[in-house]
């Protein structure tokens, strides 16, 4: 605890690439004691001038900071880096601030727990250039306690927001927001590449399809007041109508370049809810819990 009380408000942040380069130079200009290293030694040499105490290792950045920020490629990295850190890191918090699957910021929960330290995990909804403005956001998870500890740091990298003491919430949130942006613009792409090659004027579609997108985005929060209710009502259409146009949907796509997008699947289960006498539901019966109150079954 000596060493802690000694470096009590140092800030390691290991990784010094483009996120981690950007998240290093905020916390020298809100004037914080920062220690940085990096694999590629020479990539610190901008930052030590600006301020920066170089390490040698990564356990000496680690032990010497009461905050790790593991600003790294991916998770793979992040288990290398942890895997030199044996000493009790009691008191420290660290932070995997790398875009990864749920299964590996528990891995890497474990990992620091097994160092007495507390972990989050960080979902960037970022980019290098917009660190330290209000138009990053920052996703964290795991130990509510070390969040609002640091809480006060973290705002100046980005508006900080907790969203789960689960260390996989933010991993969740990140990628599963990623999902919904390449399954609205790979929509986007199927509808074009169809109506191309239907000879349809391209931009007098796009016009409409801005409206289309538009319904999603409006129905957004009956949609999860849906879910939350566990109540199907059929709004514009029933699932024995929405059947028949996506197997007129999977007919339409044969042979895209970018394939059906899994409407077979779709189509699955909406024949097996029909079957069960659910015709009449709406389109979030879809996912349903498989068994509930509600009466759905998978
Ligand atoms: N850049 C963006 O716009 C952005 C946006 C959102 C999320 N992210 C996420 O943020 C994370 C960092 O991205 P970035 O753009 O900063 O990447 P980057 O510029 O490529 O930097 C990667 C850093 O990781 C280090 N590294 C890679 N493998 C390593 C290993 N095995 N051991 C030790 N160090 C290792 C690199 O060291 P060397 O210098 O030695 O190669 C470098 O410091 C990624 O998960 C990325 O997906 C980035």
């Amino acid at each position: 605890m000596t060493e802690l009380k000694a470096y009590g408000h140092r800030i390691a942040v290991i990784g010094t690439g483009a996120i981690g380069g950007a998240v290093a130079r905020r916390l020298l200009a809100a004037g914080h004691d920062v220690v940085v290293w990096n694999r590629t030694a020479s990539r610190t040499a901008e930052l030590v001038d600006a301020g920066a105490t170089p390490a040698e290792s990564v356990r000496e950045a680690a032990s010497s900071a009461a905050l790790t920020l593991l600003t790294l490629t991916d998770h793979t990295a992040v288990q290398q880096c942890l895997a030199e850190l044996d000493a009790d890191l009691s008191g420290r918090t660290i932070i995997a601030m790398c875009t990864g699957t749920p299964g590996e910021a528990i891995r890497a929960a474990r990992k620091v727990a097994a160092l007495g330290a507390s972990y989050l995990d960080a979902g960037l909804q970022t980019s290098p250039e917009l660190i330290g403005t209000d138009a990053a956001t920052i996703l964290y998870s795991g130990s509510r306690p070390a969040f609002q500890r640091h809480r006060a740091v973290l705002a100046l990298l980005s508006t900080p927001r907790f969203v789960g003491e689960a260390p996989q919430a933010a991993a969740v949130w990140d990628l599963t927001l990623f999902g919904l942006w390449y399954d609205a613009q790979l929509g986007l792409l199927r509808a074009l590449d169809a109506v191309r090659e239907a000879g349809v004027d391209v931009a007098e579609f796009a016009d409409t399809a801005v409206k289309q997108l538009g319904h999603v985005v409006a129905a957004a929060p009956a949609t999860a007041s849906e879910l939350l209710q566990a109540s199907y009502p059929a709004g514009p259409a029933t699932l024995a109508e929405h059947l028949t146009v996506v197997r007129h949907l999977i007919e339409l796509r044969d042979g895209q370049a970018l394939g059906d997008g899994g409407l077979p699947a779709v189509a699955a289960r909406i024949e097996a809810l029909i079957e069960q006498g659910h015709a009449g539901a709406g389109l979030t019966a879809t996912i349903a819990p498989t068994t509930g109150e509600d009466g759905l079954a998978g």
